[in-house]
């Protein structure tokens, strides 16, 4: 049985006294909203992963980096690795976002590395891949996304591969306010869900939760969260405001 999850993914917002206070909103929230049909991750930015780790406590919340080095230690100045991630308590690491691939020139050689050192150290992986808005329209877009999941993942075992969430986020969608219909997402999550079970058989592509992320909701989230393959949600923006965030965890 896959689980259902909403992930925030707060990028480079918030500072380490105004990111506590807003894990503190999520996780009183959390707890006054009762019974959940979906895990809660917050994915906060290095700085802040001890602190708010500290924060959500025992409260049924979990807890995202947004990245990890492509090494395990050393003289690489500036870089946060898995090992460290892990030892502060956080559970997951985001890998493979677009802003990663196109903004620090993210291979999937690198991200192939990024994956390895995360399970190696006991970090669960949200794995992002999707289309630009040109590979929509020039049709590309399908091996495009293909390429991206089997370039970094398809050397794992399918018993590794239960590590791995996988969040589909078109670009286009990305903080524009332009979100995917649900057929489109559920066109391409249905999709990946082949991919997994060509590469690790149905159970393991049954099992495997996938999340849409795009300019994702309160207000979509219903109609995104009631196709059948579309297990949760990536929340940029939106994740931003503890009640914005409910309001999508609670679309379930
Ligand atoms: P927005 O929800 O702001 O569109 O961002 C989505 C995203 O990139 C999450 O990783």
């Amino acid at each position: 049985m896959r689980k259902n999850i909403v992930a925030g993914n707060w990028k480079m917002n918030t500072t380490v006294p105004e990111g506590v206070q807003l894990a503190k909103d999520v996780c009183e929230a959390v707890a006054a909203a009762g019974e959940l049909k979906c895990d809660v991750i917050m994915g906060v930015p290095f700085t802040h992963l001890t602190a708010v780790c500290e924060t959500i406590g025992t409260a049924n919340v979990g807890l995202a980096a947004q990245n990890c080095a492509d090494h395990t230690s050393g003289a690489y100045t500036g870089e946060v690795s898995a090992p460290m991630v892990a030892s502060t308590g956080a559970g997951y690491v985001i890998l493979g976002h677009s802003e990663r691939r196109g903004y620090y020139n993210e291979t999937a050689e690198m991200l192939k590395e990024k994956v390895d050192l995360a399970l190696a150290n006991g970090l669960k992986v949200i794995f992002c891949c999707g289309e630009s808005l040109e590979e929509r329209e020039n049709g590309t877009f399908k091996d495009v996304i293909a390429a991206e999941i089997r370039d970094s993942l398809f050397h794992l075992s399918a018993e590794q591969f239960k590590e791995i969430v996988i969040a589909y986020e078109p670009i286009w969608a990305i903080g524009t306010g332009k979100t995917a219909t649900s057929d489109q997402a559920q066109e391409i999550h249905a999709f990946i869900r082949g991919l997994l079970t060509e590469q690790f058989g149905a159970q393991v592509a049954d099992d495997t939760t996938i999340l849409y992320g795009g300019s994702c909701k309160p207000s979509n989230a219903p109609e995104l969260f009631a196709k059948p393959d579309i297990d949760g949600g990536l929340i940029g923006g939106a994740s931003l405001k503890a009640a914005d965030f409910m309001g999508i965890v609670t679309a379930f």
